[in-house]
């Protein structure tokens, strides 16, 4: 080592010779070291085999505490030339570093999805699993059909009450009063009720009135007032839509089903007329199978007079009681504001699930809303 030409060129003070060769040394030695670590560190990186070892590796060598730091520490005591060498290489070993672990991160995760892949059994070259559509539940299918059939006789849809208010909550003045029934009628037993528990202080103050004390609708006939009051005849209408009753179920009757309502006001509306649409719509509802319709009498205080309608499909010799109907009541048009002898019209209550049943063979009811898949998959 050429100390003594250091000394002569750079410095003549007498110990300087010493602190170089100090200095040398020092280099050296750092410079091996760097030497030895890169290629441990880089042995170490090559053989890891999952991500904490590798975590474990980069923190040994390359954290703060790491043996690279360390290094560091020792080039405060180096002259500025070397401090400027050992420094550059350094950084230059700490950057190969990071992108070889960086490399080997992305590998060995690559690894790990393949193999959960390989061990989950995931065929990615499979086709994928087809999502079933489900599909309108029976009652709204028909109740579609039955709405298209009646514009198509030119009647029109409303549901605006039903929408906006909620009229499956209704007061016992449209639902009963206001269609000639009044309390204490002995109508009202034909019809058990869901009434709403009300707040006493609401009702004491207003107890003497029937609009409200509230109650889940039992048909769908509170609609004829209610739309009377809002409307001029002449009109006809079909009002389809859930209603409640509080009684025992059977294969044929529910607490909950659906009615479909009409009601026709004109100058002359007569039965004729009644009949004629019951024998068009069922014609097209059972697509031209035999059908035969017949009108028994039949009580209901807000029609004068009142049937039973009673249909025979095809050569079954069995008559089924499909609706109730009648020529509109006097009553009824006072209380939604008409004088009755200027108006004519025919109402009709018909339920939903009966006609279901019918269309498509169903023995009981109660399947409609048992939310069984294998009855309802079959529609
Ligand atoms: C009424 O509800 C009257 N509002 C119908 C009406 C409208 C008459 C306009 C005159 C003028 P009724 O209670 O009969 O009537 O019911 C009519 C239809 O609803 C019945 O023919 C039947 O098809 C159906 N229905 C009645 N009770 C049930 C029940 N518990 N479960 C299933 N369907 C029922």
């Amino acid at each position: 080592m050429a100390v003594d030409n250091f000394e002569e060129k750079i410095n003549p003070v007498r110990n300087k010779p010493l602190k170089v060769a100090v200095d040398e040394s020092l280099t050296e030695k750092i410079s091996n070291g760097i030497n030895i670590l890169e290629k441990e560190a880089k042995e170490a990186i090559n053989q890891t085999l999952d991500l904490s070892q590798l975590e474990r590796i980069r923190i040994k060598y390359l954290g703060r505490k790491g043996e690279f730091n360390n290094l560091i520490k020792e080039l405060p005591k180096m002259s500025e030339e070397s401090k400027a060498h050992i420094g550059r290489r350094l950084n230059s070993v700490r950057n190969d570093l990071e992108t070889l672990i960086d490399e080997r991160l992305h590998k060995l995760k690559d690894e790990i999805i393949e193999e959960k892949l390989r061990s989950e059994g995931v065929d990615v070259s499979m086709p994928g699993r087809g999502l079933s559509l489900g599909h309108l539940h029976p009652l709204t299918k028909v109740e579609r059909r039955i709405e298209d059939i009646f514009q198509s006789m030119g009647f029109s849809i409303v549901m605006g009450f039903s929408i906006v208010f909620g009229p499956e909550i209704e007061s016992e003045y449209y639902n009963f009063n206001a269609l000639n029934i009044p309390q204490n009628h002995p109508a009202r037993d034909m019809q058990d009720t869901f009434w709403l528990r009300q707040k006493i202080s609401n009702l004491k103050s207003q107890i003497s009135n029937s609009k409200n004390r509230l109650l889940l609708r039992t048909h769908t006939s509170p609609m004829q007032v209610r739309y009377m009051e809002k409307n001029n005849p002449p009109f006809r209408i079909i009002v389809p839509g859930r209603v409640y009753r509080y009684e025992a179920t059977d294969a044929s009757h529910e607490i909950q089903f659906h009615q479909i309502e009409s009601l026709m006001v004109d100058k002359n509306i007569s039965l004729a007329n009644l009949k004629a649409v019951f024998e068009e719509f069922f014609k097209k509802f059972f697509e031209n199978k035999k059908v035969e319709v017949r009108f028994r009498p039949g009580y209901f205080p807000f029609v004068e007079p009142g049937i039973e309608v009673d249909i025979r499909l095809g050569s079954n010799p069995k008559w089924l009681e499909v609706a109730g109907a009648g020529m509109v009541h006097p009553k009824v048009f006072e209380a939604a504001g008409y004088v009755p002898s200027d108006w004519q019209g025919f109402a009709f209550g018909m339920g939903l699930e009966r006609l279901t049943m019918l269309c498509y063979g169903i023995n009981d009811i109660r399947l409609f809303y048992s939310s069984d898949f294998r009855f309802l998959k079959q529609f």
